[in-house]
């Protein structure tokens, strides 16, 4: 694998890792004030974020690329509002998007197939991470009182 790869890869698993450590932060800020469902939900989202961290760790095992882990810089631990803290996490998810698109672009022109294989797959996931956290925002702007936040809050704590 090609060391640029490697090092683009590499620092993408930290980035995932820092992302799983601003939604624990965003977890432990709902949980705090009073949203538990979104706490439970933030706190999935974080797992998700270890998960694709593990992903990418475990594919450059199989290609025998030792995996070197760096600090994870810390993120928020205030949050303006309810809305706000998903409005951060949608901006958040756009940084993500355009950092994979980057890895897959670069996979691509190396012609290393298996790699672009394994980043267009997650492409295809951030289409998906950016529109969960869209429609939440959508609905919070249509009934922006405390009673359209509880709703959500319930929503959000149903999260399989
Ligand atoms: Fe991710
Ligand atoms: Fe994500």
């Amino acid at each position: 694998m090609k060391k640029e790869l490697v090092e683009l890869v590499t620092d993408q698993i930290n980035f995932e890792l820092e992302s799983a450590y601003l939604y624990l932060s965003m977890a432990t800020w709902f949980v705090e004030n009073g949203y538990p469902g979104s706490g439970k939900w933030m706190e999935k989202q974080a797992n998700e974020e270890v998960g694709h961290a593990m992903k990418m760790t475990h594919y450059l095992q199989e290609v025998n690329v030792r995996v070197l882990m760096r600090p994870i810089a810390a993120g928020a631990t205030e949050f303006p509002s309810f809305l706000e803290v998903f409005k951060l996490s949608l901006e958040h998810e756009k940084k993500v998007s355009a950092r994979i698109a980057k890895i897959y672009e670069a996979a691509v022109e190396a012609k290393d197939h298996a790699l672009a294989s394994l980043y267009l797959y997650f492409v295809n996931e951030q289409v998906e991470e950016e529109a969960q956290l869209v429609d939440i925002i959508t609905r919070l702007e249509k009934v922006p009182t405390p009673i359209g936040i509880m709703m959500m809050d319930d929503r959000l704590g149903n999260r399989a």
